[in-house]
Formats: structure tokens, sequence, C-alpha cells
């Protein structure tokens, strides 16, 4: 960018890593969030005005309807620093000509090996088991789950599914995929597609779950849908909380018919269901699904790609629809 040319106003509203910090306040003037302060709503418009941009995370912003409609008329663009937009109103940002990019693709790799560290984990009683030891005791009795050779049920057969579907082939794991018609995948040449539900939750003894939060698949995972899964099938959730009903899940969990649950995402985070952490048969992380160094620098990056983009009055590449 051309340091002649007046630095576009930026609100950012999360601590990014450091080097991507770097390159904002290089790049932007940049109204930085550096001690993750938690602003009241009105304190967080205030910050807005004037900006001509904003940085936004799932973890940290809701921009609801009610929110966009008050952000200045200065402001063209939201970037947020994930690959998921469901904590935006996209038609409201639509509405008013503000442009909201993603981040697609940089954490697929990050979010699919975390989701085996779920799956391995609530399989093996992992939570069970550290916390033994760290109460400096001894066990020799927690019998898991076997791993492999069991079939693994994917719904949302995206980039992250695809992902994690290809890591099982290392656990010589039979793949099942429920999707409308079946997907062009040339190096998952064994996953069998189900276009009927019927089918396809029977099958499940391991279920990931990577499908985006939207009106449909709000509440996805029902009590009915989980009856038809094998008596003590495992389920995992690194997309969206919301995607489950908490409900169901937690009867299931009580009476067996999910044996065991990694989750990494829930409902209203923060503040998820104290059921799931006084069940034992939960594995439970704080949605870390991209927590790495590397992929949050590679996000951070792929954030000012888009707002590079759009400033030189280029198309910002990840724009959204
Ligand atoms: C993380 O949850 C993301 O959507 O990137």
């Amino acid at each position: 960018m051309s340091p002649q040319r007046p630095r576009p106003r930026l609100v950012v509203t999360h601590q990014l890593p450091e080097p991507v910090e770097a390159r904002v306040t290089r790049d932007y003037e940049a109204l930085l969030n550096t001690a993750e302060v938690a602003f009241s709503p009105q304190q967080w418009l205030e910050r807005c005005r004037d900006r001509d941009g904003m940085i936004c995370s799932p973890l940290a912003d809701v921009l609801s309807a009610d929110v966009i409609a008050k952000l200045p008329n200065s402001l063209r663009i939201i970037a947020t620093n994930s690959v998921g937009y469901n904590h935006i109103d996209i038609a409201a940002a639509h509405a008013r000509g503000i442009v909201v990019t993603n981040t697609p693709g940089v954490l697929t790799d990050a979010t699919a090996d975390l989701t085996w560290l779920l799956l391995l984990g609530a399989a093996r009683r992992a939570s069970e088991g550290e916390a033994i030891m760290r109460a400096r005791s001894w066990t020799s009795k927690l019998l898991g789950t076997h791993v492999s050779g069991k079939a693994l049920g994917i719904v949302g057969m995206g980039r992250i599914g695809a992902a994690v579907a290809r890591r099982a082939a290392g656990f010589n794991m039979q793949v099942h995929y429920l999707s409308r018609s079946a997907k062009a995948l040339p190096d998952l040449p064994d996953a069998q597609c189900h276009t009927s539900e019927d089918s396809f939750w029977p099958k499940c003894e391991f279920l990931s779950i990577h499908l985006p939060l939207n009106a449909q698949t709000r509440g996805f995972l029902d009590a009915r849908r989980i009856a038809q899964l094998p008596r003590g099938a495992i389920v995992v959730n690194t997309a969206r909380g919301d995607i489950v009903d908490d409900d169901a899940l937690i009867a299931a969990l009580s009476d067996g018919q999910v044996g065991a649950a990694g989750l990494d995402v829930f409902t209203n985070e923060p503040n998820f269901r104290p059921e799931y952490a006084a069940l034992s048969n939960t594995f439970l992380l704080p949605h870390l699904g991209s927590a790495t160094l590397e992929t949050r620098r590679a996000m951070g990056y792929k954030v000012l790609e888009n707002l590079d983009a759009f400033f030189a009055g280029q198309e910002p590449p990840d724009r959204i629809p």
C-alpha cells in the first residue's frame, strides 16, 4: 500500500498475532484492542465512529441487524477473522452496502487435526485419564471405545469435512457422508455418499459435524436423529454449538445412546451448558479449532489480503456473496 495515501481507518475488536498486528499498524490507522477489553455495546459502537473498516471475530463479536444498523456510514467493510460468519447478519450488512469477507482455506488442517484430538479423546476417555493423573492417582480400568476400523459419518463434506475424512484412512475407517448428491472427492474414492438420512445415521459409529450454522442447520442434530445413531455412538462437533440440540445431546449422553462427545463449540459461548462439564463422558475444549500460532497468523494475513484489495479498489478474494 502506498505510504503517500491516507491510511484507511480500522477498528480491530480483538487481539491479533504480533506480526499481523505489526502489518495492521504499518498499513492502517488502527484502533486496536490489545488488552482484549470487553466493551459495552455503546463503547463498542463509539470505537467504530469514523472508521472505514472493521476486523472482527466470532469469538468476540455478534454483529446482529441491530448493531449493523448503528454502524457509521464511513464503515464499508467487515473482515471477519474466521471462516464461519454466522455472527454477522450478512443480509443487513449488504443492505447497507457493507462488504463482508472471511478466511476460508487456511484453517482447514488445524480444525481437522483438532477434530481428531476430540474424536480420540472422547473415545479413549482422555479427560477422565488426565484428571486421574493430575490428582496424582492411577487406574488401569478406563476402558474406552475402539477407533480403528470403525465407521465415521460426516455431515458437512466441505473443505474441513473432507480433511477430517482423509485423516480417517490412517485409522482404517470407512467414511460415510450425508449429502443431497455425491461429491467429486478424488482423494476419497471409498467415501460412501448417503442421500437418505435413514441409511446414513445407523452407520455412524462416530459422527463429526462440519456444517455451517444457518437457519437450516440450527438444532440439526436433534433427538430424532440422535435416536437413529448406533447405541453408544461418539459425536464430535468442531463446527458451531447451535447445530446441536443441547437438551437432546445431554439426555443421550446421560442415558448412553451417545457413548461420548468431543466438543469444541457450544451454544452461547463462553457460557456453555454446565451439564457438559458435569458429565464424565465428554471431552471439552474452548473453541480451539483454528488455534495454532501458524494458523492464526495465516488467518490474519488473509484478513489483510481482503482489506488491502478492498481499499485498493479491487475485489476482495474472500467476499461473502
Ligand atoms: C472458527 O470458528 C471459524 O469460523 O473460523
